[in-house]
């Protein structure tokens, strides 16, 4: 079976798809990290992050492993190197080029092949698993999604304002929903699930309860 967990940064989707798979016992795919870790890859190379067919002959070489929680290619763990602010908006060119999203559905649909999995990204449902058992579309309102990014960035120690989380959020959205291949919407037989004021564990909860709904009788716990 598989469930697919779209929705907009700061909506909560890695936290719960990562705890859903925990609790299901199942696989877990993060996509966004399978495209911050092409365009990591590709800085690293000196390849132009606006070559769409390069960029997709390099997603077709690279070997991206998901194990415990931590993201391979080859055998190189790049958990942490995926993560840092070049990488992040070297992934955007990458993202939008239609050749790397056409290799990446192949090699979605490859790793998902006979697996029970949670795979979160923002066109899971409505490009790369039409199929799937159950499509939800994470959201939260912007002004609670930059309060939860701006109190973990400050965690971390930066002093950047709320305001200018909210802006770089509001660009962040725009440029997701607006790319011309893969934009990020709910299928259009999607649960749009609204995470305002709910703790993780609720969110869980519901989703839980989402996918038993959906599981053939005998699978159930
Ligand atoms: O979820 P994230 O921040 O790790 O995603 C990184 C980037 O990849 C972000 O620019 C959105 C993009 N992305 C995408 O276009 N399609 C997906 N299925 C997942 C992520």
């Amino acid at each position: 079976m598989i469930v697919t967990l779209d929705g907009p940064a700061g909506a909560g989707k890695s936290t719960t798809a990562r705890a859903l798979a925990a609790r299901l016992g199942w696989c877990y795919l993060d996509t966004g990290a399978m495209y911050r870790t092409v365009a990591l890859v590709a800085l690293e190379h000196g390849l132009p992050l606006d070559d769409g067919p390069r960029l997709a002959a390099l997603v077709e070489s690279l070997v991206i492993r998901f194990c415990q929680g931590r993201v391979f290619v080859g055998d190189r763990d790049v958990s942490d190197a995926i993560r840092t602010e070049e990488v992040t908006q070297a992934t955007r060119p990458v993202a939008d080029a239609p050749a790397v999203r056409e290799a990446m559905k192949h090699l979605q649909r490859r790793l998902a092949e006979g697996l029970d999995l949670v795979t979160e990204g923002r066109d899971q449902g409505s490009e790369v698993f039409p199929a799937a058992e159950l499509k939800v579309f994470l959201t939260a309102s912007p002004e609670e999604r930059a309060r939860r990014r701006h109190r973990e960035e400050l965690a971390r120690g930066s002093t950047g304002s709320l305001d200018a989380v909210l802006a770089a959020q509001a660009r962040r959205d725009e440029g997701d929903r607006n790319r011309p291949v893969g934009a990020m919407r709910p299928a259009f037989d999607a649960v749009v699930f609204e995470t305002d004021g709910l703790a993780p564990d609720e969110v869980l909860a519901r989703l839980v309860e989402l996918v038993d709904a959906r599981r053939p009788r005998e699978a159930r716990p």
